[in-house]
């Protein structure tokens, strides 16, 4: 069985069949990972990896990335709103409120002054409706922009604050004081380019508070705008999730958000962050056996 590379009718994506990620020889490596650079969003259906398979599969695309609870949790995390004891988390609980941020659109990680490079994805527990996942490309979107605003936003930086984003959502509760004091906010070009492909792209979502230099409310606004009209058809795809999908997708030039699911019913997402390339980057884990689970959704 030859791998198989689906492209979706977005600008964005692609399903990938006829692999097993669990035996992956280098050529086959190579074109996935051309393929990811090339559609910036992969759907693996069917795949059912357990968490050291996972993990392997995602060291091959560079080190993983240390989470938010540094001094709590490793490589791999939990995005699950079920409870250590098995009921459902009840929507007022810091745990399911926290992932309601998450239905915004965001590049994981943005906050941080090198933020990830991919995030992978694998469906455990799919509620009946709703749960699905969103990505948009920021590509096409910068692509879309006319003349005067592309040359307006190339010099422009904006601030991602981690405490802008979050404190809504609990995410100063679920942080004690030494590891919020890791996230001041950071600045990053709002025009940026991919280092593989050489693309440019609207570096945006809602880690991002603001333009440095402009007036904050108006550049906020901006900011927000850039990021609707950017996440529009046809640069947008849904994935419904099915129990063993696995997804991956490049935060450098992707957005993407969940979508609600009935409050009542479980839904457990595992995930694993490849850290940015940017050498000393400190959010890197130079550690090679990442193994606690985090129970709380987080990212
Ligand atoms: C993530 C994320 C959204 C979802 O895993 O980083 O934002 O649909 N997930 O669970
Ligand atoms: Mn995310």
């Amino acid at each position: 069985m030859g791998l198989e590379v689906i492209p979706t009718d977005a600008t964005l994506g692609a399903t990938v069949r006829g692999v097993d990620l669990t035996r992956l020889d280098d050529g086959t490596f190579k074109k996935i990972e051309d393929a990811w650079h090339e559609h910036g969003v992969l759907i693996f259906p069917d795949q059912q990896l357990d968490d050291a398979a996972h993990l392997a599969f995602s060291r091959r695309f560079g080190a993983l990335e240390q989470s938010i609870r540094r001094t709590r949790s490793t490589g791999i995390s939990n995005l699950s709103n079920v409870q250590a004891d098995g009921a459902v988390a009840p929507r007022s609980s810091l745990q399911a409120r926290f992932l309601v941020g998450n239905t915004y659109w965001h590049s994981d990680s943005s906050y941080k002054r090198v933020g990830a490079k991919a995030s992978i994805l694998a469906a455990h527990i799919v509620p009946d409706t709703g749960g699905e996942t969103e990505w948009a490309d920021m590509r096409a979107a910068y692509d879309a922009l006319d003349d005067d605003r592309k040359a307006w936003l190339e010099d422009k930086v904006a601030v991602h604050d981690y405490a802008f984003s979050h404190a809504p959502f609990g995410g100063l509760e679920i942080l004690n004081k030494e590891e919020l004091s890791h996230l001041a906010p950071v600045e990053h070009p709002v025009v940026r380019v991919h280092p593989a492909t050489g693309r440019k792209n609207l570096f945006v979502g809602r880690h991002a508070s603001h333009i440095r230099g402009e007036d904050l409310e108006e550049s906020r606004k901006l900011l927000a705008d850039l990021t609707e009209e950017g996440a529009q058809p046809p640069r947008l795809y849904k994935h419904i999730w099915q129990v063993g999908d696995i997804v991956i997708w490049d935060n450098r030039c992707v957005l993407h958000r969940g979508h609600r699911w009935p409050e009542d019913q479980a839904r457990t997402m595992v995930r694993t962050t490849v850290a940015g390339e940017i050498a000393g980057n400190e959010w890197a884990i130079r550690s090679e056996s990442p193994r606690d689970k985090v129970v709380q959704g987080e990212f």
